[in-house]
């Protein structure tokens, strides 16, 4: 199933809707300031072209239908967090968070639950069956996160290099109630 409709979620001081091509510069400019994520999962500080790739890496079979790099800004325009979404991967029904990043001003001040669950019930609207995403082990605040608000560990993948960094992730899913049951 590719994004027939794109998710226009939004909350009382924010929204997210669809990055696109254009929108690369200033997608740089977020990773840029979120260069201690990166140090903490490659050991290393962002690239010139982290942007571009992010709008158009997809994991293996998968189409641009399929993809769906979400930007989270501010009423006012300014873009505060991205979100990279691939629908039905690795399974059918799963919609996988290849990538949530804030702006570091915004983190832990509720944005990062509002919108997942803004998403969530997005998914249940469209029959998206399962969240899924990775996690590495050493990435403790979102291994945090995720857990708060109900994502489950299901499987490590083998230790591998990131980058300058070794790490293992940790694949988490959330199974979607859906309203009808
Ligand atoms: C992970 C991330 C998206 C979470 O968004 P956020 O806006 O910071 O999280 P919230 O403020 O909505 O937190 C929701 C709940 O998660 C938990 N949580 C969030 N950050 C946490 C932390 N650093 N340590 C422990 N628990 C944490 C808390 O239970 C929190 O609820 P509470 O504040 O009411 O107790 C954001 O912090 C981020 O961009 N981090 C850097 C990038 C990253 O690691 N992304 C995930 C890659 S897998």
């Amino acid at each position: 199933m590719p994004f027939m409709e794109t998710p226009l979620l939004s909350g009382s001081d924010w929204r997210a809707a669809r990055l696109r091509f254009e929108d690369g510069p200033r997608l740089q400019d977020l990773v840029m300031r979120c260069s201690d994520f990166h140090l903490l999962i490659h050991d290393e500080l962002p690239g010139a072209h982290e942007a571009e790739e992010l709008l158009t890496d997809l994991p293996p079979g998968k189409t641009a239908e399929d993809k769906l790099v979400l930007g989270v800004e501010t009423l006012n325009g300014s873009l505060m967090g991205v979100m990279d979404l691939v629908m039905d991967y690795p399974e059918k029904g799963k919609l996988f968070i290849g990538l949530f990043l804030l702006d570091p001003a915004a983190r832990g001040k509720g944005w990062g639950k509002a919108v997942m669950m803004a998403l969530e019930d997005w998914c249940r609207q469209q029959g998206v069956q399962k969240l899924g995403l990775g996690v590495l082990e050493h990435n403790q605040p979102a291994r945090a996160f995720w857990q708060a608000i109900g994502f489950i560990e299901i499987s490590r993948r083998p230790p591998r290099l990131f980058g300058q960094r070794e790490g293992v992730v940790i694949l988490m899913e959330k199974r979607m109630e859906m309203a009808a049951r």
